[in-house]
């Protein structure tokens, strides 16, 4: 008999994978994913834990939730609410103590036993608290990927991490940085590409720092990985996200150079561009660091885009301080960017520091922030129209007969087009230009389809 599963997701693309191996868990014991929570007899909220406004939300949402499952309860039936991720791990014991409705609570390194969670759950009153780090790793007890994520697909291949910014809650979170088998990344990698996968954006909190162990036994970097991904017929595309500036090696730059397939689009975060400040976020790299890497990369590959992530209202950060933020943007040029006002959060040695900055200041300074970047973006995506780029069809667009893909630059590319063309690279005529996407028209000509075989198209 079918279950009706409910997963809500928050947070980074880690959750986002995480939340698609939750389904592939809970299949066999007869869950299908649905849309909606109405009605669902197992609801999952996968949390994040990153800024203070994302832990609130789950709380809220556990208020709607509880209505719910009281409606189905009334009605003689029951719904598994679990709360899973990053907030699950850092407050299980509050969640349980504040919402006492929820049955099973959950950490990032724990779902492969959700079977006998959910098992647990049903034989006993109290909620199911999972919060451990096992020492076996859970992808060595996950099935096989379902290869239910499509033509551009996530692949963990890091998690972790052992930086320990002085802001950031994830070395807590999701523990110490750890690398997948690399035999284990390109099975699951050729899985998914014989199920129809074209793109792979491999992940990790720390995706760059990967030395993953070999069939032969050696250690392989990223960079080796990449270019054995490469290798795989069928493969069209490959990304990888997120980066630290101080794990950056020559090897990965020279892999932007040389493998194709590697999309020339960098996301690499360097949260602000005074030298005090990095200092003091325990960031292990200057500002002219950044930008010599940015060089190098740009000598290597004179088209990569790049995308960052920025933090204002550190705590002690200064006008002057935050000068340098806007100074290193001016140097850099990004094609798209995250910023965000710092945010306390507990345990992490920031939260105590005396000078926080007021919330005024934080906001004046997220503006300006946000200004220089919408601009920047502006005019990256502006310098498409007229150019033919090629795009990778993913989805359907919201309106009749639209099509929605990504540029090699991750720009979203708008067309009308048959939706025989997702799954497939075409190339588009760009036409306008927006603030977060592209429109444009097919070029009729010759296209590669999902087979790889060469075929004339005419949208
Ligand atoms: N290396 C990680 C970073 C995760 S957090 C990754 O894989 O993406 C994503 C971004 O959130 C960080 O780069 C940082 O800019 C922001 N962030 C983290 N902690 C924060 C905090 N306490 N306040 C505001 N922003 C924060
Ligand atoms: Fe957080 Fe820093 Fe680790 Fe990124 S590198 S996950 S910001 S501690
Ligand atoms: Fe959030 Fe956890 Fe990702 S805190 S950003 S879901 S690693």
């Amino acid at each position: 008999m079918s279950k009706k599963l409910f997963i809500k997701t928050w947070g980074c693309q880690m959750n986002v994978y995480d939340s698609a191996r939750m389904a592939d868990v809970l299949a066999p014991l007869g869950y299908t994913p649905s849309d909606e929570p109405d009605g669902a007899d197992m609801v999952i909220l996968n949390t994040c834990h990153i800024r203070e406004k994302a832990a609130e939300k789950v709380f809220s949402e556990l208020g709607r939730l509880r209505h719910m499952k009281d409606e189905k309860a009334r009605q003689g039936d029951r719904m598994v609410l679990a709360v899973a991720g990053c907030v699950a791990q850092a407050e299980g014991e509050e969640i349980v103590a504040r919402a006492p409705f929820v049955d099973i609570v959950f950490g990032p390194q724990t779902y492969h036993t959700l079977p006998e969670m959910v098992a647990k759950a049903h034989r006993a009153a109290g909620a199911v608290l999972n919060t451990d780090f096992p020492a076996e790793s859970k992808f060595d007890h996950l099935p096989e990927d379902s290869g239910g994520q499509g033509v551009s697909a996530f692949l963990a291949v890091q998690e972790g991490c052992d930086k320990f910014c002085t802001f950031c809650v994830v070395p807590y979170t999701r523990g110490a940085e750890f690398s997948r088998p690399a035999f284990q990344v390109l099975a699951e990698a050729k899985r998914m590409i014989a199920n129809g996968t074209r793109e792979i954006n491999l992940l990790g909190q720390n995706v760059n720092a990967y030395h993953g162990e070999a069939a032969d036994g050696s250690t392989w970097s990223l960079a080796r990985l990449i270019r054995e991904l490469a290798e795989i017929d069928g493969l069209a595309r490959i990304r990888y996200t997120t980066s630290h500036p101080r794990d950056l090696q020559d090897d990965l730059i020279r892999a932007h150079a040389e493998v194709p397939q590697l999309m020339p689009y960098l996301h690499l975060p360097v949260q602000a561009g005074s030298d005090r400040i990095l200092a003091a976020m325990n960031r292990k790299h200057t500002a002219d660091h950044y930008r010599a890497i940015v060089d190098k990369l740009r000598t290597a590959n004179p088209d990569l885009a790049l995308s960052g992530d920025f933090i204002v209202g550190f705590p002690g950060e200064s006008d002057a301080d935050f000068a340098e933020t806007l100074r290193l943007v001016n140097d850099v040029t990004y094609a798209q960017a995250y910023s965000f006002k710092y945010s306390p959060r507990p345990g992490t040695p920031a939260s105590t520091e005396a000078r926080q900055v007021p919330e005024e200041v934080k906001s004046e300074r997220l503006a300006a922030l946000q200004q220089l970047l919408d601009a920047q973006q502006a005019a990256f995506n502006a310098g498409f129209v007229g150019r033919t780029v090629p795009v990778l069809f993913d989805r359907p667009g919201k309106r009749p007969g639209q099509l929605m893909g990504r540029s090699p630059h991750m720009q979203s590319v708008y067309v009308q087009a048959s939706e025989r063309l997702v799954g497939t690279i075409a190339d588009v005529r760009i036409e306008a230009a927006y603030a977060n996407s592209l429109a444009g028209t097919v070029e009729t000509g010759v296209y590669v389809s999902r087979t790889g075989h060469s075929a004339g198209v005419s949208a």
